[in-house]
């Protein structure tokens, strides 16, 4: 309901409590429950006012992954929230239908704060007719797929503090919405999943079991120009992907993850072992039929040419370009409303994954060439494989705050805490 203002208000209180995944009963945090918090969606156009508690034992603040929103209410560790205490978040939204998620981002503690179940999901609506023309039906053939991957010490939920490799926490148990072992009864012939990995750590590499094509039709700011066929589609961590899915009646097919990385990386960054099934997929005796459609919206695309400056960031050890996080300084200013190309390499053999806050960007190149379909629309989150290179171009649009930093950073949430991660102003 509307407050006097026009505002769609939404609450959320970050609290303690208990989860059962099939171990018996263990301490985790959610949002308004025990584990994750509720889908929150607004339609673009709309002002929203999210207000927040803490009711955790320590400092927390949750930051609108993917949303363009002035930087006072980005939720990073400028803004925390005490133990008792509250913020509100206020913004309108405008920006393409998207599936961007929240998520805390305290001063070295997001890592632990994720692990323990804070997360959630942030819709974004609009009108575009493609929307509509695909499956939409929240919770029926459009479907969020929050994957998250936990190790448990007997009954109990691994803290989270300090295990797995270099990239962070590596479980070997998988979550989908915070349910082990999910399934999905599909009554459709397409579903749409929106694929979400909120993991600390893990880089995944989605599949159906059979290896039958799915169609990519979204990714982390929006639809794709058109649906592309593919087998699979990689997400480092803070990545999203829209999919359809195929279904025959009465079969079965589960969404798996597997090689997301391949050879010695795989062993060495992503635990060493390369196949999860996600989700299974249980399609009854009849099925309402869909048609997939054939094109989708019309991203308008920036151009370098126009672009007041060309920045170089190479992430490497645990700094960018030389430098770990410091508050008080801005690595970057930036003119409000004009348009910046970014160079991203990754200086070194560990991967990581490159985020931005406030904009979507459009990969202009991937190692010197032209993007293929799955980088092809709005990303804010890419994958940094060792050694490479990504030349990316973003407007920063409509907030001015020479006073309030937005972030970017490494999505590794351990490599987040331990300093990866620079600022930029916008003047
Ligand atoms: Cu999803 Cu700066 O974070
Ligand atoms: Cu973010
Ligand atoms: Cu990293």
């Amino acid at each position: 309901r509307p407050d006097e203002q026009g505002r769609r208000v939404f609450e959320l209180q970050a609290r303690p409590g208990d989860s059962d995944f099939g171990h018996g009963a263990t301490r985790t945090w959610g949002y308004n429950g025990a584990y994750l918090g509720p889908t929150l969606r607004a339609k673009r156009g709309e002002a929203v006012a999210v207000n927040v508690r803490n009711a955790l034992g320590e400092t927390t603040t949750v930051h609108w992954h993917g949303m363009h929103l002035p930087a006072a209410m980005d939720g990073g560790p400028h803004h925390p929230i005490a133990p008792g205490g509250s913020f509100q978040a206020a913004w309108t939204v405008d920006q393409p239908a998207a599936t961007l998620w929240y998520h805390p981002h305290p001063s070295e503690r997001t890592e632990t704060q994720v692990y323990r179940g804070l997360a959630g999901l942030f819709i974004v609506d609009d009108d575009e007719p493609a929307q509509r023309a695909l499956p939409h039906d929240y919770g029926v053939d459009d479907i969020p797929v929050l994957v998250q991957d936990k190790q448990f010490d007997g009954d109990q939920l691994s803290t989270g503090e300090r295990f797995g490799s270099d990239i962070g926490v590596l479980g070997d148990e998988i979550l989908v919405n915070g349910t082990p072992r999910a399934y999905l009864d599909v009554r459709s012939e397409l579903v749409r999943l929106r694929l979400v990995n909120a993991s600390t750590a893990r880089i995944y590499n989605f599949g159906l079991a059979d290896g039958r094509p799915f169609a990519l039709v979204g990714t982390d700011g929006g639809l794709l120009d058109r649906p592309y066929m593919t087998d699979h589609v990689r997400l480092s961590v803070g990545e999203r992907a829209e999919i359809v899915v195929a279904l025959e009646p009465g079969e079965r097919l589960t969404l798996r993850s597997e090689q997301a990385l391949g050879g010695d990386l795989e062993s060495k960054f992503n635990g060493g072992r390369d196949a999860f099934d996600i989700l299974q997929l249980r399609a009854g005796a009849s099925l309402t039929p869909a048609t997939l459609p054939k094109t989708l919206v019309a991203t308008p695309r920036l151009d370098p040419e126009r672009a007041a400056q060309t920045r170089s960031f190479v992430f490497q050890g645990r700094e960018i370009s030389g430098r770990g996080m410091d508050m008080s300084r801005a690595d970057a200013v930036v003119v409000k409303d004009t348009i910046e190309v970014w160079n991203v390499a990754n200086g070194h053999d560990t991967p990581h994954s490159f985020h931005i806050h406030d904009v979507q960007f459009q990969v202009l190149l991937v190692d010197g060439r032209a993007p293929p379909p799955e980088l092809s629309g709005w990303k804010d989150t890419v994958f940094l494989a060792p050694k490479q290179r990504y030349r990316v171009i973003a407007r920063f649009a409509d907030y001015a705050d020479p006073a309030t930093a937005y972030m970017f950073h490494c999505h590794v949430l351990r490599h987040e805490d331990e300093g990866m991660m620079g600022q930029f102003v916008v003047v």
